[in-house]
């Protein structure tokens, strides 16, 4: 397949006597693919069933006879204002009990049955207009999942929700109570019907509770997105995608990913430096203009897993965006390296957010590809020299890595309920050791805790596993690659409480995790020369060889085999330290990189990004600042 380019348009933004010649230059840029549709509902449905669809089909009649193909979003992300007379209670409801009010996008509740049924009203409405024309070469679902903090919702329709959901996966009250551990402040229920949600508790809620309720909310994402995936499906053979976002775990995006044939995701790389990176404020400075080196490319791997390999970027930053702490401007060269690393990580497309800028309403101070006068912006010359590298060059390879690192989507929800120290997370967790094998020059693919097949990997690292089922242990144990887990894997079982026998409980593996602590972020634990435990760490037992040891002396990481627990939150230089001798022993070359230079292998190619300000050496080359590089 050949590595193609896009947009994101809105024709009902814009006079119709500017679509032809938006159609004719989007063309003239290299761009094959324009999103459309996805916020469109009150110009469709002005008022409850008045339709206006005259417009869009007209749009996409433009757009396909220039040449271009149409991703169709639905547009169940924007209910128009009379949908909340017709039901008020739709709205989604925030933890502190409030309702989220009308005036920005995404205030449904997912729980909400009417709304549900608006939505396969609405989305039925397109498959039967649509599905077979042949300028749509693809679908969105609604946008974004979880943007703006929507997933979760404590509305009475949420509740009724859990409630029956309660009772469909627990049997009986009984069987409830004693999976969560309900006697602790004699919390035990005598009816499905009394269960409230999580929220507004006098002190923290049980965390098995709390666990409960988070799988619900993902269920509902689930099984909201496959309401419209359904009816597409039954009216179309294009394939369908949702838009996913940077850091956003509150819902298992693998499983909504089951329904999908293509995953897409939102890449704002400087729009999430400051407050979705986690780094200190001098990494921050010194990657202002270009976001984090490793952020984009774990995304890039994780939803290449989420797409069970397809996958594209929906959205791609185009300069500087409006909703960041500080919006500046990208260097000259970051558009064209934030695309390249995602064709290097295995996109089939890469579609900039947005054609024009608006001049109206919330995203005013958001670049586009145009000015909002139609001026070319900077973006759209940089787009154009990657429509000439792309033409020359390979079609989109995705080739097997020799490192795998789970993420699993149930254990961060596991983490978001009990942490166990502030600032912990298995997003971060899972990040560090991402950007330790990154420094390493190594490339990843990220895979899902259902992997039971480790054929081919070098390497397999499973961090911060909470819960980890009796197949991926025994999988675990069968796998000739150098395994690595720890901390905090298996340290929970499926409902959240300390399993027996004591964490990790893997055969052939001979440690017993006796004590676990977290630290204050000014007391890390010295691995003396290589780094340290950050945050959190744990206390080891058994008879596997010691391998690291902490400056104290206590067990850092112990094996038995090709099999290694970690006993902390190592940071990039512990994991290092930790992993550089499992590599040697798996045969596998470790660079080490400088920062912001990153290394991605292809079936043919390899990729250097220079994420620097500056022009950086390695290994007797000289990379220029904010440039790609391609090896072939
Ligand atoms: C995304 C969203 C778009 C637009 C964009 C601005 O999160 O999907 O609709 O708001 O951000 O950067």
């Amino acid at each position: 397949m050949k590595r193609t380019l896009g947009t994101c348009y809105y024709p009902e933004h814009w006079e119709k006597s500017l679509w032809a010649d938006d159609a004719r230059r989007i063309v003239e840029a290299g761009l094959t693919w324009v999103r459309i549709g996805e916020f469109a509902w009150s110009q469709l449905e002005p008022k409850p069933g008045e339709l206006r669809f005259e417009w869009l089909d007209e749009a996409i009649e433009v757009l396909g006879a220039a040449g271009l193909k149409v991703v169709l979003g639905t547009p169940t992300a924007t209910p128009p204002r009379w949908m909340i007379d017709k039901h008020p209670d739709m709205i989604a409801v925030d933890v502190d009990g409030r309702p989220r009010k009308f005036g920005s996008r995404r205030h449904y509740c997912f729980s909400h049955t009417g709304y549900r049924k608006e939505c396969a009203r609405i989305v039925t409405l397109f498959a039967e207009r649509y599905g077979k024309n042949p300028h749509v070469g693809a679908w969105q679902t609604d946008n974004e999942y979880g943007c703006h903090d929507t997933t979760i919702s404590y509305s009475d329709a949420a509740r009724d929700a859990f409630r029956a959901w309660c009772a469909d996966r627990y049997g009986s009250i009984e069987a409830l109570n004693t999976a969560w551990g309900n006697i602790f402040w004699s919390m035990e229920y005598n009816s499905f019907d009394q269960i409230d949600l999580p929220n507004l508790t006098v002190t923290e809620p049980n965390p098995a509770h709390a666990l409960a309720f988070r799988r619900f909310t993902s269920d509902q994402v689930v099984s909201f997105n496959r309401l419209q995936t359904d009816i597409i499906k039954a009216h179309s053979k294009a394939p369908t995608s949702h838009n996913y976002m940077g850091r956003i775990t509150d819902f298992d995006h693998y499983k909504v990913g089951d329904d999908l044939e293509i995953a897409t995701w939102d890449s704002y790389p400087m729009g999430f430096l400051e407050d979705r990176v986690g780094a200190d404020a001098a990494h921050q400075k010194t990657f202002a203009r270009q976001g984090d080196p490793d952020f984009q490319a774990f995304h890039h791997d994780l939803y290449r897993a989420v797409g069970k390999g397809r996958w594209w970027v929906m959205e791609q930053q185009p300069g500087p965006v409006n909703w960041a702490p500080y919006n500046p401007a990208p260097l000259p060269g970051m558009v064209r390296l934030w695309s390249w690393e995602a064709f290097a990580h295995g996109a089939e497309a890469v579609c900039y957010f947005r054609w024009r800028q608006a001049p109206m309403a919330q995203e005013q101070m958001h670049a586009g590809m145009l000015r909002p006068d139609g001026v070319d912006a900077p973006a759209i010359v940089e787009a154009r020299q990657v429509r000439d590298e792309i033409a020359a060059a390979p079609d989109v390879q995705n080739v097997q890595a020799p490192v795998a690192l789970i993420f699993d989507y149930d254990a961060d929800a596991a983490w978001a309920v009990q942490p166990h120290g502030a600032g912990l997370s298995y997003f971060g967790l899972v990040f560090d050791t991402y950007k330790a094998l990154r420094r390493m020059g190594l490339s990843v693919d990220i895979l899902r805790p259902e992997q039971r097949d480790f054929d081919g990997y070098k390497l397999v690292l499973g961090p911060g596993l909470m819960h980890m089922d009796a197949g991926l242990k025994q999988a675990l144990t069968q796998v000739k690659a150098q395994v690595v887990i720890g901390p905090r894997s298996g340290a929970r079982d499926q409902n959240m409480n300390i399993p027996l026998p004591l964490p990790p409980a893997i055969d052939g593996l001979d440690v017993v995790v006796d004590r676990v602590e977290s630290l204050r972020p000014d007391s890390p634990v010295s691995l003396g020369n290589a780094g340290a435990f950050t945050g959190y760490r744990e206390l080891l037992e058994g008879t596997a060889d010691v391998v690291l040891r902490t400056a104290q002396g206590e067990a850092a990481v112990m094996s038995n085999g090709h099999t290694s627990y970690v006993a902390g939150w190592a940071d990039v230089a512990g994991w290092c330290a930790i992993l550089t001798p499992l590599l040697e022993k798996a045969g596998i070359t470790v660079m080490d990189l400088p920062d912001g230079l990153r290394v991605r292998d292809t079936a043919t190619e390899r990729f250097w990004f220079n994420y620097g300000a500056e022009v950086v050496q390695y290994d007797g080359r000289a990379f220029d600042a904010a440039s790609v590089t391609r090896d072939a």
